[in-house]
């Protein structure tokens, strides 16, 4: 296997403006790139942390890995991390977490130089190891940093117009950078055909890549990609499916235990929006709502194999007087409406078991919303907005008060 670096991206919102880009841009030889970007109006940066990926070596070889390891990769990676620390040194908000980050990089230095004294002492295995261990620790402290709570939603920016007034389109927030595929499932009952663009220059062009006939049609328009495979509510059912666009197979399929469906809960537009699946930073949740919660919305993690419940949560708000919901880092955000006027009204924390009313307004701008869902990859809201396909930005803020809070 060749060495060529991938690219793993890691988003990491800053709370403060003013990034020095000649202190924080190395050129992409160097390893990992960092600069701010997407500047919202409140002097907020969003960073863009590029490093190398972990490749994946195979055993044979084995000493010439090695050594391109020791020699290119670790080496690297340690030069390649020392950079990131003036920009750490400016979230001066999230002292606890930088000084931990700080510390994190500084040991990776230091068991990098420590790996390469004691060469001989080491298996490759073991070495390949402590690599990915450090760098999984460091990807997890990033993921900290970008997750945080909703403070605004700018935009939208119609992307296109194009179906019924109800239906859904999004791309998968696992994808690849490169990776861009738009899916689009227009209306929300009695159709069972996903049409796919390479691009949403493809999708606002309408160049379509291919079409899958799913097994079953759908109900609502609350569907989600991740990570490759589609998953929706089956019609007139609380089964959720798990669709592989690779194979054109069913990898899953699963009733959602208790789940109103058909109109018995849904959202307050109606077309059979009883069962909301979405994806956030932490993974695949269903969010509906049950006769033993009493019409309110119940949330639940799932296994995005087998879509088994992991953990749910019984929420106080009534699903049929939500507009919509959206989950961002691990708390749901529901909307009170889905005309004219519509805010996000309303969040709940699966962390702490708590909600909020909130009042965060966004322009519904085609006075008729069937679906909005949050991508954590794009950091964007996808909404279909009246036969338009619609996309806002959203702002989180990030604080991090205590220890616990970590
Ligand atoms: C979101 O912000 C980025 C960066 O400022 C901008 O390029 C993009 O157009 C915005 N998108 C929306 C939907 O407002
Ligand atoms: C860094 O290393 C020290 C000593 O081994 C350890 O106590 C500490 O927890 C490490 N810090 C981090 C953030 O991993
Ligand atoms: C995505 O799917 C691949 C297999 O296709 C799997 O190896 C990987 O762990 C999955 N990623 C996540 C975040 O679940």
């Amino acid at each position: 296997m060749r060495a060529a670096a991938s690219i793993l991206n890691l988003l990491l919102l800053s709370l403060l403006a003013g990034l020095d880009p000649s202190k924080t841009q190395i050129s992409p030889k160097e390893g990992w790139q960092v600069y701010s970007s997407a500047q919202d109006p409140d002097g907020r940066c969003i960073c863009t942390v590029v490093a190398p990926e972990q490749n994946l070596c195979s055993r044979d070889a084995k000493s010439r890995q090695l050594r391109q390891l020791l020699e290119k990769e670790l080496k690297e990676k340690m030069d390649e991390l020392l950079p990131l620390i003036p920009v750490l040194e400016q979230y001066k908000t999230d002292a606890k977490l930088i000084t931990q980050f700080k510390e994190e990089i500084r040991n990776l230095s230091t068991v990098l130089t420590g790996i390469q004294e004691e060469i001989g002492a080491y298996d490759y295995d073991e070495l390949h190891q402590r690599v990915l261990s450090l760098e999984t620790r460091l990807r997890d402290c990033m993921k900290k940093l970008t997750c945080g709570k909703l403070m605004k939603i700018t935009g939208p920016i119609t992307v296109k117009i194009s179906g019924t007034r109800f239906g859904a389109w999004m791309t998968d927030p696992l994808a690849s950078e490169k990776n861009n595929r738009v899916w689009y499932m227009d209306s929300y009952t009695n159709n069972k055909i996903v049409r796919e663009y390479k691009s949403i220059a493809d999708f606002v062009s309408g160049a379509e890549s291919r079409t899958y006939n799913l097994p079953f049609k759908w109900a609502g328009t609350n569907h989600v990609v991740y990570n490759g495979s589609l998953y929706f509510n089956k019609y007139q059912s609380n089964i959720i499916i798990k669709y592989s666009f690779d194979t054109g197979r069913v990898l899953a399929q699963r009733s959602l235990e208790y789940a109103g469906f058909h109109n018995v809960y849904p959202y307050t537009w109606g077309g059979f929006s009883d069962i909301d699946l979405m994806a956030d930073e932490i993974g695949l949740w269903a969010v509906y709502a049950t006769n033993q919660n009493a019409g309110n919305i119940v949330i639940s993690q799932l296994n995005q194999d087998t879509l088994e419940v992991l953990k749910s949560w019984s929420t106080g708000y009534p699903k049929r007087s939500a507009g919509e919901s959206f989950m961002i880092c691990g708390t749901l955000y529901v909307t009170n409406s889905h005309l004219t006027g519509a805010k996000v009204y309303y969040s709940y924390s699966t962390k702490t078991s708590t909600y909020e009313y909130t009042d965060i307004p966004f322009h519904n701008q085609y006075f008729h919303i069937s679906m909005l869902d949050y991508n954590a990859r794009d950091r964007a809201l996808y909404a279909w907005n009246n036969g338009h396909q619609v996309l806002f930005n959203v702002t989180l803020f990030h604080v991090i008060k205590t220890e616990d809070d970590t």
